[in-house]
């Protein structure tokens, strides 16, 4: 018998999709218990026995009504902003674009040689409940928007000369999970997976470090090993840990033996000598390879490869939280996971470019508000160094509920990142004693699956009733800081667990420093707080006074859509990011780079165009990391100021155009300095890549920072120009974003307007090798091309 091990293709590319559902004369069941395979030959209302036939499948193509699309996809991103009056509610905390139901439909090969083996196709997810055909076979339901799930195709596949296969998914997004912007359609990665029948069950590895030592680390590893066939088969198990650099530093072997169609779970201890720890700052990877060989040692049948970081977590009531035994400040922020131009359809190359950018601001942790992300967010966490608060998205004890919750934990436990378990958010049944016995069930499930992590609620009322904070490990403090919740319970509970789940919910919009009703922005003065809310500094202040808060979690790293608070319609994304949709900064951006890092910075707001104000006192802000700071006008010095890197530094400043500079010093030395000065009309268009090359494999993106300056190449921080893309070679414009939150433009254009001074173009590589050239225009102002190589 001659193998090949596991291989897992992308399924992303080729399918076809069609906006709104398709007609099916009679209800389709699964299975197949009959000969029919013509739907014409049942009456109106006859009960339909088999299902091999499913009309949908064969269904002519008109063209015209179906595009060729290449996951992840949102069709919801590609809709127009609407307002219904009778549904405002529904559809202002999601962002005014309308939902639906969408069908999609892909044709594939399966090679004559796969037979025999199994074959698996994985969706990662779909937004929201989907159900799936392959050759006109019901496969199943899915319900939830933000879990995994698989079919086995490997008996109603057709092999070689058998035939084409088509699976045929609908996709039913007509009702919301959360109340945020959630997209639609099949938004996350497919995968069409091929193994031999003895294999690594899906998610079949757990692995875990108990002893984490400088010295010494124990690793258990737990492998679930099924055998397909009829027959009892024997192999061999070898499991090896790897380094960074691909060298086997620890490796066993065991003999298996499974009865056939039975599985069976290998556990194994292996040291790890001076092992290398996992933290964000120094994110050390191991990897573990599980490999199934034949009894002889002569075939691989199956690889399996499973992310290892050691490091030891520990959470106390008094100190907080505890990383590889030394105390541990969680600098968090919430996140959903839609951006700019592409909905929550996200190449990974965007969710890198996010955790990017929160890493560079000194946020060490994320929380995935309000549900589980996708595998690659967690694999990106794991290798850049993020701490992750993974959330289940309800409380929920329904069978599909608890099986959401097993399907994360299964799926996810063993990423390093992963620090705690979030059980809910914010639930109505949060201090009650039928929420109380829920959640205790959630969390006990949890600590069946994984012992090695703590539960959390992410409460914002009922703490100290019906028994609720106890059900969980950490009791999360969503907004403590009202009536300091968090200070008087720590003394009423002092062995009680306890973490800032969230807080802040400063609405500020990028570049704005006046409430505007009519346009639906917030000034970055930050003084339009919802009355759950508070300032970036209090919450933040808070938590560096009190240990035993463990962190924060900011609500949110960056704007989404939906929740457009304190506004709506027109207003239709959120203001509470401390970045703006596509990832620019707004000034809170500054405030946390100065408390949370130490490379020294300073940064001062507003901009300095006020040229309606000549003379007037501006109300200036300056945030830095240095001992103190000196502010500069045009030459004369404003005199100088104490730094508390947790606060800013508040100037009055009689306003006159040129230049104010802020100088950041130490040991009374300048060690940095910020210049503004006075921009003057919008001249030309600037265009900044993250990236000069792109791999030309359809799915590689370049993040391009479009800005309109002066003359002299100073930004524009009112500018506001149109802006038309064209672009040319191996590459399309994926989409376009300004972070403008009242903004009704489309993503998916060509064209965008800038907002106070910028705007962003997504690029993605096609497969040809090339130069992909981005053209950008404006009327009256010069254009710019950029070059981005695709190879
Ligand atoms: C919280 C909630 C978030 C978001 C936020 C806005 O209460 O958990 O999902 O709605 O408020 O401030």
């Amino acid at each position: 018998m001659k193998t090949t091990p596991r291989t897992v293709q992308s399924f992303d590319s080729d399918w076809l999709f069609h906006l709104g559902d398709l007609p099916v004369r009679h209800a389709v069941k699964g299975g197949m218990t009959g000969g029919l395979t013509d739907c014409e030959q049942i009456a109106e209302g006859e009960w339909l026995k088999i299902a091999y036939f499913d009309e949908r499948e064969q269904a002519a193509l008109d063209e015209r009504d179906w595009k060729t699309v290449n996951l992840p996809h949102d069709w919801c991103v590609e809709g127009n902003y609407v307002y219904d009056g009778d549904m405002v509610k529904h559809h202002k905390s999601h962002g005014y674009l309308p939902v639906g139901i969408g069908c999609y439909r892909k044709v594939f090969e399966i090679p004559a040689g796969d037979l025999g083996k199994k074959i698996i196709i994985e969706f990662d997810g779909v937004m929201r409940n989907s159900t799936v055909w392959v050759n006109g076979h019901l496969m199943g339901t899915h319900q939830s928007g933000y879990t995994g799930f698989c079919y086995d195709i490997t008996d109603i596949a057709r092999y070689g000369e058998e035939g084409q296969n088509v699976i045929f998914v609908k996709v039913d997004a007509s009702d919301y999970e959360g109340w945020w912007y959630e997209g639609c359609g099949i938004y996350r990665h497919v995968w069409l997976i091929k193994t031999d029948r003895l294999h690594v069950g899906r998610h079949g590895t757990y692995v875990t470090t108990p002893v984490v030592r400088e010295d010494e680390a124990q690793v258990n590893i737990k492998t679930t090993i099924y055998n397909e066939y009829a027959q009892t088969m024997s192999g061999i198990l070898k499991t090896s840990i790897m380094d960074r650099t691909k060298q086997v530093v620890a490796s066993f072997s065991n003999k298996i033996t499974i009865e056939g169609d039975r599985d069976t779970e290998v556990e194994m201890v292996m040291a790890l000598m001076a092992p290398n720890l996992w933290s964000p700052e120094q994110p050390y990877l191991y990897e573990v390879v599980t490999e199934i060989y034949d009894a002889n040692e002569n075939q691989i049948i199956d690889i399996y490869k499973t992310p290892l970081g050691v490091r030891a977590l520990q959470f106390t009531a008094d100190n907080g939280f505890y990383l590889n035994g030394k105390p541990y400040l969680i600098k968090g922020t919430c996140n959903h996971q839609d951006f700019a131009g592409v909905g929550v359809a996200l190449p990974d190359q965007v969710t890198e470019y996010k955790i990017k950018l929160l890493k560079e601001m000194g946020c060490n942790a994320y929380r995935c508000a309000h549900h589980a992300p996708s595998p690659e967010l967690l694999d990106l966490c794991d290798r850049l160094g993020m701490l992750v608060m993974d959330e289940n998205r309800k409380l929920d004890i329904s069978p599909d509920g608890i099986a959401d919750l097993k399907e994360i934990l299964y799926r996810d436990r063993n990423h390093p990142s992963i620090i705690m378990w979030s059980m809910e958010n914010e639930e109505i049944l949060e201090g009650t004693i039928m929420g109380s016995r829920m959640l205790d069930t959630l969390s006990r499930i949890t600590h069946v699956i994984d012992p090695t992590r703590p539960t959390i609620a992410c409460m914002n009322h009922g703490w100290n009733d019906g028994g609720y904070s106890n059900s969980v490990d950490i009791t999360g403090y969503n907004y403590g800081q009202r009536e300091d919740q968090y200070i008087h319970d720590h003394e009423q509970f002092p062995d009680r667990i306890m973490i800032g789940s969230e807080s802040t919910s400063c609405t500020t919009t990028r570049g704005i420093y006046e409430n505007d009703t009519v346009m639906g922005y917030c000034s970055s003065y930050g003084d339009q707080i919802p009355e759950w809310s508070c300032s970036h500094e209090k919450s933040w202040q808070d938590i560096v006074k009190h240990p035993h808060l463990t962190g924060i979690f900011v609500w949110t790293g960056f704007d989404y859509r939906g929740e457009p608070t304190p506004h709506q319609w027109p207003c239709i994304g959120s203001h509470f990011g401390i970045m703006d949709s596509c990832g620019f900064p707004k000034d809170a951006y500054f405030y946390y780079k100065a408390a949370w890092t130490d490379e020294p910075m300073v940064h001062v707001m507003p901009h300095w165009n006020w040229l309606d104000k000549v003379g007037q006192e501006i109300n200036v802000w300056t945030y830095s990391n240095c001992e103190t700071m000196e502010l500069v006008l045009n030459g004369q010095s404003l005199g100088e100021q104490v730094v508390d890197r947790n606060s800013r530094m508040e100037w009055k400043v009689k306003y006159s155009p040129g230049e104010l500079i802020a100088i950041g010093k130490t040991a009374d030395k300048e060690i940095v300095r910020k210049v503004m000065v006075t921009a003057g009309h919008p001249s030309i268009i600037t265009l900044k890549s993250d990236k000069i090359t792109l791999n030309a494999n359809d799915t590689d993106v370049a993040m391009v920072k479009v800005s309109i300056v002066d003359h002299a190449g100073i930004i524009v921080p009112t500018a506001d120009n149109e802006i038309l893309f064209t672009i040319e070679g191996p590459g399309k414009i994926l989409g376009v974003g300004n972070g403008n939150p009242s903004s009704h433009e489309p993503d998916k254009a060509t064209r965008r307007w800038a907002f106070n001074g910028h705007c962003l173009v997504i690029i993605q590589a096609a497969i040809g090798k090339g130069e992909i050239i981005l053209r950008a225009s404006s009327t009256s102002i010069e254009s710019a091309a950029i070059v981005i190589e695709a190879i």
